[in-house]
């Protein structure tokens, strides 16, 4: 199946028209009397995203008092006070800057204790169950294709769980941490099989540096080494990409 993709001018168009759909679910939710259910992601592509949502929360008045959010991992062994942790970053970008309700954002832990992972990884499963699966799910792709911490060779029906972090991405986030030696080697990532239950998938990717496994993802057959491929068979997913990130599929 070939996935859809958008290409726009600038990520901050991409941003928009994402936003957009996201508002509209939780205004057509609210008008109902029920939850929207998010799935959202770190790193620096979805961070445009998060300042429009928050534009929209202060200037437009867009509420997310019915809205429950999962990210989807977390480093393992960083508490949440880590400028690092996924947590820390959902904060700062997100979470304190709109209303949505403390009780109804999820993150797996990163600091859970090793007998407790299996259980802990059960139990994020089953509170997205409980919320009633995920509505909408934001993507970015890392550098080995991966999607969340799906890194090749994850599994299409994978599930939350335990992983360990490929070399290149370590690297990538070597900078970050201030060398390699402190990036984290494991981490709880929802599994491919986790996201591709989300009745939407948006995967956001903007730069020249994306280009080649956007490709890989988008016009190369469903492989297990690009986790990101999986999307090809997801009747909602669309690939949002800027030009640039976009000038390897011809
Ligand atoms: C990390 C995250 C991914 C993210 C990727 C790309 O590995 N776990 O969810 O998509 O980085 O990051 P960036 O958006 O900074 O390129």
């Amino acid at each position: 199946m070939v996935p859809k993709v958008k290409t726009h001018n600038t990520p901050e168009d991409a941003c928009r028209e994402v936003a957009d759909e996201i508002a509209e679910l939780i205004e057509a939710r609210r008008a109902l009397g029920g939850m929207a259910v998010l799935g959202l992601a770190t790193g620096g592509t979805p961070v445009r995203l998060y300042r429009e949502l928050v534009r929209r929360h202060r200037e437009e008045g867009l509420s997310f008092a019915n809205v429950t959010t999962f990210n989807l991992d977390e480093y393992l062994g960083l508490t949440r006070e880590h400028p690092e942790s996924y947590w820390h970053f959902m904060h700062h970008h997100l979470f304190d800057h709109i209303d949505v309700p403390v009780e109804r954002i999820h993150l797996p832990s990163g600091t859970v204790a090793e007998e407790e992972i299996d259980a802990h990884c059960a139990e994020y499963e089953e509170a997205i169950r409980a919320a009633g699966g995920i509505d909408h799910q934001i993507l970015g792709i890392g550098r080995t294709g991966h999607i969340g911490f799906n890194e090749p060779g994850s599994a299409i029906d994978s599930r939350t769980r335990r992983v360990g972090l490929d070399g290149i991405t370590r690297e990538d986030a070597a900078a970050a941490f201030g060398g390699l030696e402190h990036v984290p080697t494991h981490a709880i990532t929802m599994g491919c099989g986790t996201i591709l239950e989300a009745r939407r998938i948006s995967l956001l990717a903007w730069g020249a540096k994306k280009a080649e496994i956007v490709k890989r993802a988008v016009k190369e057959p469903v492989d297990d080494r690009v986790s990101a491929s999986f999307l090809q068979t997801h009747e909602a997913a669309v690939f949002h990409l800027d030009r640039d990130a976009a000038s390897r599929l011809g």
